[in-house]
Parts: C-alpha cells; sequence; structure tokens
C-alpha cells in the first residue's frame, strides 16, 4: 500500500470497527470492547477525519448517537429528550467546566449537588395520574424502547404513587442497575453449567430488560435509583434539586443515600477523589460523579448546548476494563499445589497499573470464556482485587488461534497434575515440588502470615535455589555469611532480612497458625483456636471435636488441622520451630483460663445460648464470656441448635421470631445470672 492509500484505508477500517462495536452496544446489548476502548477507536476516527476532511462521508459512524429502535420494543417518542452529559475525565476538567460555569453566570457561585454516576441503563418511568403506564429506555435520546412489562417486575419502582394528589403526568428518570452481589450469583450459575459468564452488571442489567418473557426479568433483580424528572403536567413546583428528589422519594421512590451538597469546586474535586478510592464500597457499580447545580432558575440561565446541559457534569472515574494482547497461557503452583492458568498480556494500564499479568482461575473458567493465545482479551482489575481476564473479544480473534489445552503435568516438577472428581482445582501432588516449596515459604512470610520483610518470592527463589532454604524452618538459621554469597544480596539488606526473621519469632500464635499454611485454617479460625486454646501445644493436643465446637472453626477446618497435626513429618517441622526459639502461645494465659474453669461450674457445658439486647449488669462481651466461661457457646445467631436465647430491651426481631418458630425458650434478661447458675431450672419453669 502507498502511504497516500494508508489513510483512507485506516479510517475505513475505523469506521468498519466502530459502526461493528456501536450496533453490538446499542442494538444487541452485547458489547464486546470496554466503554474505554471504543471511546478510543471514536476518537481516533474522529481526529483523522477532521484532519482529512477530503475523505468525509456524511453517514460516518463517528457521528451516530444512541442506538435506534428494535423490532421487538415499540418506539417510544420522549416527550421530553433524555440528554446525555458532558464528561470531565480529570479534576483539572472539572474545574474548566466551573470556571464557564461561574461566568456564564456573571461571577455567582452557585452549590452544587454531587450524585453517585450509577452504572447501569437510563430509564424514563411515566406516571399518569399516578398510575405507572409507560417505561421507556433512553434510545438516541429522542425515540427510545418501551420496556413496560419488564420494568413492572422491579420491585423499587412503584406501580402507583404514594400520596393523593398526583399530576396528571410525572416522568421519573433515574438508572435501572443490577446490583453486585445478584451478578456475581448469576455468573457462579453461568459457569457451574459450563456457560459464558457475564461481563458485567451493566451488560447483565441491559440484557436482562430486552428480555422478551417479564417473568424472566424479574429473576434477574434488578434495582432502580430515581435522580430526575422529565415532564410533568400539573405538579408541585420545584426551585431546587434537592427539592425535586424529596418529591420523588415522597412519592414511593428510592433515593441513593450517597448525596453531597458542596459551595466550593475544590471539595467536590476531593469528594471524586475519596468516591474513586472507596468505588467498591457500595454493592452497586459505578462509574462517576455527576456533578448538578442545585438551583433550577440558575440552570435555566445556563441552558443546554446540542448535546447536553451546562449545569451539569460527569466526573467519570478511569476504567477498571481494557484491551490488550493475550501473549501466552501459563499455570503457576501455589503453596497447596493448586494449578492456576494465568494470561501472560502486552502491558495494559488499567485500574490505576500497569497489567502484564491476570488471573483465568482455574481449567473450567479458561474453557468456558475460551480465551486462546493471540486473541484480544479484556483485562478487569478493580480496586485492590487481583487483575482477570474477562473474556476474548471474538471479532478481533486471529485465524487459526487455537483453543488452549490444560497441561497434563506440573511445570515446576515434571509429575501428573491431577484433578479429583467434582473438583474445580486441578494440582500437583507430588511431595517435593519446587514450586509448591517456594510459594510455602513466602506464604510463611506474608503480610497476613509471620510478615517477614524483605523477604518477598525473589527472594525466596534465591534462597530455596542455593540449597539454603527447603523449609520455613530453615530461615531461622539462615546466617548474614550465608546471605552475602547471594547474587545481588549487599550486607545491610542481608542484616535486614536476618534481624527480620528473628523478629518474627515473637510473632503471636495465630499468625504462625495462618503461616503453616493449613488448608481451610485462616487468620479468623487461627484467632478462634487461639482464643479458646492459648497455645500451639493446647491445640495439637485437641481433637476434631474439641476444635469443632470453637465458635468460628466448624468440622471442616478442624479436620485438616487434626490431620496435618497428626503427620510425623509435619510434628517435627513444628519440633524445629520450637528449638529455633518461636513462641508458640501464651502458657500464663492458657494456665489462667484453666484455673478460672476450674473454679467456675460448667452449668452451660454443651449448650448454645444467644444473648439478643441489653443484660443488666453486663455488656454484650461479658454476657457471652459468662456464657463461654462457663462451658458454653454464644454464638450471634438463633439456630434450631439454641438451648436458649437471653432477651432484654433493644432485641433483635428476627431472633425473637426464629426463637419462637423454633420452640426456643426465651429467657428474660433481668433472669441471666439466675439462669447462668441453674439454666434447667429456669427453663423449666418459663415452658411450665
Ligand atoms: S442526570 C440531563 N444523574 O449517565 C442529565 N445521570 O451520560 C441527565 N447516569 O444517560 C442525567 N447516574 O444513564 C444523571 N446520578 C445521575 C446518573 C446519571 C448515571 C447516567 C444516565 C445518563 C448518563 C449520562
Amino acid at each position: 500500500m502507498t502511504p497516500s492509500d494508508e489513510i483512507p484505508a485506516r479510517i475505513a477500517d475505523l469506521r468498519e470497527q466502530v459502526a461493528h462495536h456501536f450496533r453490538l452496544y446499542h442494538e444487541h446489548d452485547a458489547p464486546e470492547l470496554p466503554d474505554a476502548d471504543y471511546d478510543a477507536l471514536v476518537r481516533e476516527l474522529r481526529r483523522l477525519e477532521a484532519e482529512h476532511p477530503e475523505f468525509d462521508e456524511p453517514e460516518t459512524p463517528s457521528r451516530w448517537i444512541g442506538g435506534s429502535a428494535s423490532a421487538t420494543f415499540a418506539p417510544v417518542t420522549h416527550a421530553v429528550p433524555m440528554m446525555s452529559l458532558d464528561n470531565a475525565m480529570d479534576p483539572s476538567e472539572l474545574r474548566t467546566w466551573y470556571d464557564r460555569l461561574v461566568r456564564g453566570l456573571g461571577g455567582a457561585e452557585p452549590t452544587m449537588i454531587a450524585e453517585l454516576k450509577f452504572d447501569g441503563l437510563a430509564m424514563s418511568l411515566r406516571y399518569e395520574h399516578g398510575e405507572l403506564v409507560q417505561a421507556a429506555t433512553r434510545g438516541d435520546g429522542r425515540v427510545g424502547e418501551d420496556v413496560t412489562a419488564n420494568i413492572r417486575t422491579i420491585d423499587d419502582i412503584p406501580h402507583r404513587l404514594e400520596g393523593d394528589d398526583a399530576p396528571a403526568v410525572l416522568e421519573v428518570r433515574g438508572e435501572v442497575y443490577m446490583p453486585t452481589a445478584v451478578f456475581e450469583e448469576l455468573n457462579d450459575g453461568y459457569v457451574a453449567a459450563g456457560e459464558r459468564p457475564l461481563v458485567n452488571p451493566r451488560n447483565a442489567a441491559a440484557g436482562s430488560l430486552r428480555q422478551k418473557d417479564p417473568a424472566m426479568t424479574a429473576k434477574r433483580r434488578l434495582s432502580f435509583w430515581a435522580y430526575q424528572l422529565g415532564a410533568v403536567d400539573g405538579g408541585p413546583e420545584f426551585g431546587s434539586h434537592a427539592e425535586t428528589l424529596a418529591y420523588i422519594a415522597s412519592v414511593g421512590f428510592p433515593l441513593n443515600d450517597q448525596l453531597r451538597t458542596f459551595d466550593d469546586i475544590d471539595e467536590v474535586i476531593d469528594y471524586c477523589a475519596y468516591r474513586q478510592d472507596h468505588r467498591h464500597d457500595l454493592g452497586y457499580e459505578i462509574d462517576g460523579v455527576v456533578i448538578k447545580v442545585d438551583d433550577l432558575a440558575l440552570r435555566d440561565e445556563l441552558g443546554f448546548t446540542s448535546r447536553a446541559p451546562r449545569w451539569a457534569i460527569a466526573y467519570k472515574f478511569p476504567p477498571e476494563e481494557r484491551t490488550t494482547l493475550l501473549r501466552e497461557i501459563q499455570v503457576s503452583v501455589g503453596r497447596t499445589g493448586r494449578a492456576t492458568p494465568f494470561a501472560v498480556l502486552e502491558p495494559v494500564f488499567v485500574g490505576g497499573s500497569t497489567v502484564s499479568m491476570a488471573t483465568l482461575h482455574n481449567q473450567d473458567q479458561v474453557a468456558v470464556k475460551d480465551v486462546r493465545p493471540g486473541d484480544t482479551v479484556i483485562v478487569r482489575k478493580a480496586g485492590d482485587v487481583i487483575p482477570e481476564v474477562v473474556g476474548p473479544v471474538p471479532s478481533m480473534r486471529p485465524k487459526g488461534a487455537r483453543p488452549w489445552k490444560f497441561p497434563t503435568t506440573c511445570p515446576a516438577c515434571g509429575n501428573p497434575f491431577v484433578r479429583p472428581e467434582g473438583e474445580a482445582d486441578t494440582r500437583c501432588v507430588a511431595p517435593d515440588c519446587p514450586a509448591q516449596r517456594d510459594q510455602k515459604v513466602a506464604y510463611w512470610a506474608s503480610r497476613g502470615a509471620m510478615d517477614i520483610e524483605g523477604l518477598g518470592e525473589q527472594m525466596v527463589e534465591k534462597l530455596t535455589a542455593a540449597g539454603l532454604v527447603a523449609d520455613p524452618a530453615d530461615l531461622y538459621s539462615l546466617t548474614v555469611e550465608q546471605l552475602v554469597e547471594l547474587d545481588r544480596v549487599g550486607a545491610t539488606s542481608a542484616g535486614n532480612l536476618v534481624d527480620e526473621i528473628g523478629k518474627s519469632k515473637r510473632q503471636p500464635l495465630p499468625r504462625l497458625l495462618t503461616a503453616l499454611g493449613i488448608r481451610h485454617l485462616g487468620p479468623a479460625a487461627s484467632q478462634a483456636l487461639t482464643a479458646e486454646f492459648h497455645t500451639l501445644d493446647a491445640i495439637m493436643a485437641k481433637s476434631v471435636d474439641e476444635m469443632a465446637s470453637v465458635d468460628g472453626v466448624g468440622r471442616v477446618i478442624a479436620t485438616t488441622v487434626r490431620t496435618w497435626f497428626d503427620q510425623p513429618a509435619n510434628q517435627a517441622f513444628i519440633e524445629r520451630l520450637r528449638e529455633a526459639g518461636l513462641g508458640f502461645g501464651d502458657e500464663e494465659q492458657a494456665r489462667r483460663a484453666a484455673e478460672a474453669r476450674a473454679s467456675t461450674p460448667q452449668t452451660m457445658a454443651g449448650r448454645t445460648v444467644v444473648v439478643s439486647g441489653s443484660v443488666p449488669g453486663y455488656n454484650r462481651e461479658e454476657a457471652e464470656q459468662a456464657i463461654t466461661s462457663r462451658g458454653g457457646k454464644s454464638p450471634g445467631s438463633v439456630s434450631k441448635k439454641t438451648f436458649a436465647l437471653v432477651v432484654g430491651p433493644g432485641a433483635g426481631a428476627s431472633k425473637l421470631s426464629k426463637a419462637e418458630a423454633n420452640g426456643t425458650p426465651i429467657v428474660p434478661a433481668e433472669r441471666f445470672e439466675e439462669f447462668l447458675s441453674d439454666p434447667d431450672a429456669v427453663v423449666a419453669e418459663i415452658a411450665g
């Protein structure tokens, strides 16, 4: 191709791509590309078109807006168009918007309301004389689609407005969305059934609304946040956005509670940063913050551009999904032998950092997603979560790309992988696998376990490769002289590492228990075992039953812990740790607990007693301790096993009704002490 042919060819190619992805997004609700990648394509096309007006094309997809109505759902012309919003991609763009606003108002600084930008679908709900008569999607802003039957299945949306004086016409607008928990549950189901998972909650919500059968929509448990009014005839007059929202709430709509009022753009900018950092704390997805002028008279003064109001702007968070090239798929083997496939990627900046590797979870996930080396894939990195490959972009798959096959042998030791029937994980079960060994040592040193600074994966690999360390107990005999012999380890860092390892000997018992890396035994259960038995020796002497009776432990954990301690190799390992001088828990505390037990009558032995509401003379912890120190258990919820429910002022209604349904005796809090000394007598009296 000659250089003069290159530009029109590139423009033609971009037009084809933009048109393809536009249709997938707007007409099929099945986008292949993350919004950020699609926006980048459109931007490049617009840039080339602007630079080369000679290749103009009136129908170019870079000028298409919204989606055209489909054949399934009847078109609805909006009485008041549904505008979109201009975007600010960073604080400086937000400030530019604000400065222009203030200039437009002759210097006046307006009060602003900041709302979350919900990542769902805009919806216009039309009520006539208080009855819901029509629900329409945004479409291209002028004409949307009638999805009334499906919308009626959403619990958050009233079929009839509350109050007696409903206006002749009231259009309430807002966002239909799928809560994250619903999305995850739905996707777990798809994966379990071997079906391709949905890409994100927004697409899931869009797909749910496009169901021909409203019963299908109902199953998807969608929700709704209202945020403005459309056409109104005969309603009350409002002076501000805040008043409008209060009215919307008063007629029965859910309003989001994360609403803030600001008079200062710096505070708005701080708030946007805060929201960005906490965007995953909410239970639903947001992709930005919408800032709106509160005063409706000022809004009228500011007016609209051709596509968006001047009185509002969307501050967009940086994207958490991008596409990139999948170079190859590799498998890593963890400390328990679990084999995790992961993608080696062309580095891409997403979710605040450059990502070059992303997890593919397990064998089934690779098969269900059908990602292949050479594919362009969507990578997702949300907050602190490990980056993952969401799926391929099918239209960009190179010809001849072959499905990837999970290896049959461990890449670290060459032994065959094993996948037990009915389990999702493939494992290397070789006892001497070097990958497992290295991962065990790295886990021992990790932040949630013994927290040994300076002992990351690379250092561990150096130590094991040099034959200095074969398991975590070996760490405690390392010397500075040995460490300085290693590649690129100086005297200072060697000294620091020896100190850090030494310090870890005094880590509390829950950390040591966690560091052992016993399957299922995490920090919470380690803490629970320590709180009950105080020392490692005491725990090692307990039966499955004794461990399983500890709150927060349970039979699965108790069984794996018992099995682990029963193995001679593990006992020898523990003895080496003892010789190295590691702390095995608080002997003194153990002695005191034993004494207390001996002097307190064990009236609650084998009994589970739940406390709800306040008990005179005790705080919650003391009341529970009074039960556990007498040999009983005191969990937070009522079950069939509950012996009695102690009830004081402020007791939970659900606990009470559950206890009543189960026929559990209900003991008034003022009889707590009497109950502690003779539970049977008190319960017999109540039952009688
Ligand atoms: S106000 C004329 N408020 O963002 C102003 N929109 O690009 C209309 N959105 O289509 C919108 N959260 O789907 C507004 N709190 C919020 C919003 C919100 C999400 C969506 C809405 C709209 C798009 C604008």
